[in-house]
């Protein structure tokens, strides 16, 4: 078992109609004018926008809007809202909706708050000293950014996506309203709950020291999270199962079940990254697109911990030799996302990669962690590229 630190600073309000108490947690945490930060338009359709800033005004809280997050946020908007905090003197940001406003906001904060270039902290080049405070009202249950301490930023210029992580983005207050989730498309769902499982997975497959009670955590949170999105397949606006899912990408994601072991990881987000750059996929649907085949190459080298969650976590029972055991439940885990539509290769997530896309992802990917990085099994660029291709 290792050493760890465990900082989870989020003040969560979790429930019902806990959006409106969005002006009391602004000015709990000395908020006194705000950028409220969102994405494409779901929270203007769903009249969600509309509420808080009716709630603000009735506060008297000031605040300048800026929308436009895309999914895989880009630098260019994170530069824009630099810029309007600075002159608006904005000591307080709002993330109203999903990962990728929330991840722009946390940007934002560093940009504001640090001489230079933000992208240098994207770019690993130096470490952020401060970010502006933030809250958030979640939209999509999926990244667990509400929590997290990363933030994940797309360069246009080379499509160069990469994440930064630092506690002072930890968002000091998560506003969590399981209703909020349910105007998600199908696909979106889907796609949270792939990614709320994969950050426990990536956790959870590694050659390092690990605790019973994490182990026990993990596979109750993956076992839970495959329940509900079943359950929401067939009716998406249950609202416990909302719940359910909710609750689990914030703890899937703060750290929680990553307590004790080597810090886990990560190589299916690294090369999910690359894809998300390169293709604009989803990035839940880029993870399971490539799971399989990232599974399939480090098995062996990781035997015991696939076993373990074959029996505990896919029901597999533990009959035959390891790796067939191990297997076994990496084909339950892919017949689990066909079965709430994610896709399991690249072809099934709509890319048509040539060899030299492929080839280019492996070395920005190998570039992106300093040549070799992963638990279960370290990969170089060779690795990386026999993935990509397995995945085709
Ligand atoms: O942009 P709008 O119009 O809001 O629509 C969004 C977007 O099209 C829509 N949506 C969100 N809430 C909705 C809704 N539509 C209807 N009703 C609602 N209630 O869903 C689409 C996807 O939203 P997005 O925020 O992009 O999704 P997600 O939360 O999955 O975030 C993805 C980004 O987060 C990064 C990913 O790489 C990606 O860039 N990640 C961030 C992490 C972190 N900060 O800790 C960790 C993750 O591993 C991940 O890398
Ligand atoms: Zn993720």
């Amino acid at each position: 078992m290792f050493n760890f630190n465990y900082f989870t600073p989020t003040k969560v309000v979790f429930g019902k109609e806990t959006e409106l108490q969005v002006a009391d947690l602004i000015r709990e945490f000395g908020g006194t004018k705000v950028l409220i930060h969102y994405g494409g338009g779901s929270v203007i359709r769903s009249g969600l926008l509309k509420k808080v800033t009716d709630i603000l005004d009735g506060a008297g809280i000031a605040y300048v809007t800026l929308g436009g997050a895309v999914p895989n946020p880009h630098l260019g908007l994170v530069y824009e809202g630099i810029d309007l905090c600075k002159k608006e003197g904005v000591d307080f940001l709002l993330a109203v909706g999903g990962g990728s406003a929330i991840d722009s906001a946390k940007a934002i904060g560093y940009g504001v708050t640090n001489e230079g270039d933000v992208w240098d902290f994207y770019d690993y080049k130096r470490e952020a000293t401060a970010c502006l405070p933030l809250g958030v009202i979640l939209t999509l249950a999926a990244t667990g950014s509400e929590m997290s301490d990363s933030s994940v930023i797309t360069k246009e210029e080379g499509l160069v996506k990469r994440g930064y992580s630092s506690d002072y983005c930890r968002p000091k207050f998560a506003i969590m309203n399981p209703e909020l989730t349910m105007t998600l498309p199908d696909y979106q769902t889907a796609c949270g709950c792939t990614d709320i499982m994969m950050h426990t997975m990536e956790r959870y497959f590694t050659n390092g020291g690990n605790m019973e009670i994490t182990d026990a955590l993990a596979e109750g949170l993956l076992r839970t999270v495959m329940v509900n999105a079943e359950i929401l397949k067939k009716d998406p606006k249950n609202y416990d199962a909302r719940a359910e899912v909710m609750w689990a990408g914030s703890l899937a994601h703060n750290g929680l079940t990553g307590c004790g072991n080597d810090g886990g990881d990560w190589m299916t987000h690294k090369l999910e990254h690359e894809l998300g750059g390169l293709y604009d996929v989803a990035h839940g649907a880029g993870l399971a697109a490539i799971w399989g085949s990232w599974a399939r190459y480090v098995m062996k080298d990781c035997l015991p911990r696939f076993k373990r969650f074959a029996v505990n976590v896919m029901g597999v029972a533990p009959e035959g030799t390891d790796e067939k055991i191990a297997l076994k439940g990496i084909e339950a885990m892919e017949a689990f996302y066909r079965r709430i539509d994610m896709p399991t290769n690249l072809r099934e997530l709509g890319v048509n990669a040539t060899d030299e896309d492929l080839a280019l992802m492996a070395h920005k990917c190998a570039v992106g962690v300093d040549g070799a990085m992963g638990s279960a099994k370290l990969l170089y660029e060779k690795d990386m590229l026999a993935i990509f291709k397995a995945s085709v």
